[in-house]
């Protein structure tokens, strides 16, 4: 059994952390938001509900993300939530710059952000908060419309591979 202490070196710590972390199973979203140069987006694994009363949700972003700032000021966000059919959509979006919205199916909602086609669920926030952590950015949203748009099985990620949420 593999355990981290605090005098690993650097290096083994990294690759621990990494192989550690990557077996909790989660889905996966695109954050995505419309900025006045176009619409803006990326591949989120690090989404959670956090609070119902109020209904806030929160994501984490790397300091490096170049789509964060142009998302952060709009001052608001929609989270996609992807089914499985969407793989190719998730590599899309975890590819920094670009036109990454070229490939893909995607609207306008009536919130400003872009809602992709085939997302199992969509969930558009005001930007509550922003944290610093470390190298990455935590995001408070304060939730403001909810959608469920498909009854399909969602894409999930583990181990740094993808896999189909089929569930019985
Ligand atoms: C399955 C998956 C989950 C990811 N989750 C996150 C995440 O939670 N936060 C983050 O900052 N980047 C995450 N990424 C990486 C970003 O999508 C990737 O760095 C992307 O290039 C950022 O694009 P940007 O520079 O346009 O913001 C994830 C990538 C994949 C494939």
């Amino acid at each position: 059994m593999e355990r981290v202490t605090g005098d690993r070196d650097p290096a083994d710590l990294s690759r621990t952390f990494r192989d550690v972390l990557g077996r909790f199973a989660s889905g996966i979203t695109v954050v995505t938001s419309l900025a006045d140069d176009g619409p803006a987006g990326f591949a989120c694994q690090s989404f959670a509900s956090l609070s119902l009363d109020p209904p806030l949700v929160l994501f984490c972003v790397a300091k490096t993300s170049t789509s964060w700032p142009r998302i952060r000021a709009t001052g608001r966000f929609a989270v996609n939530i992807l089914a499985a059919d969407q793989r190719d959509e998730c590599r899309a979006f975890a590819v920094p710059g670009g036109d990454k919205f070229a490939g893909t199916a995607w609207s306008r909602s009536v919130h400003g952000t872009a809602h992709l086609d085939g997302a199992l669920a969509v969930v558009d926030c005001l930007i509550d908060d922003v944290h610093e952590a470390g190298d990455h950015h935590v995001v408070i949203g304060a939730v403001r419309d909810l959608r469920d748009h498909r009854d399909h099985p969602p894409l999930l990620y583990f181990r740094g591979a993808y896999a189909d949420g089929v569930f019985t």
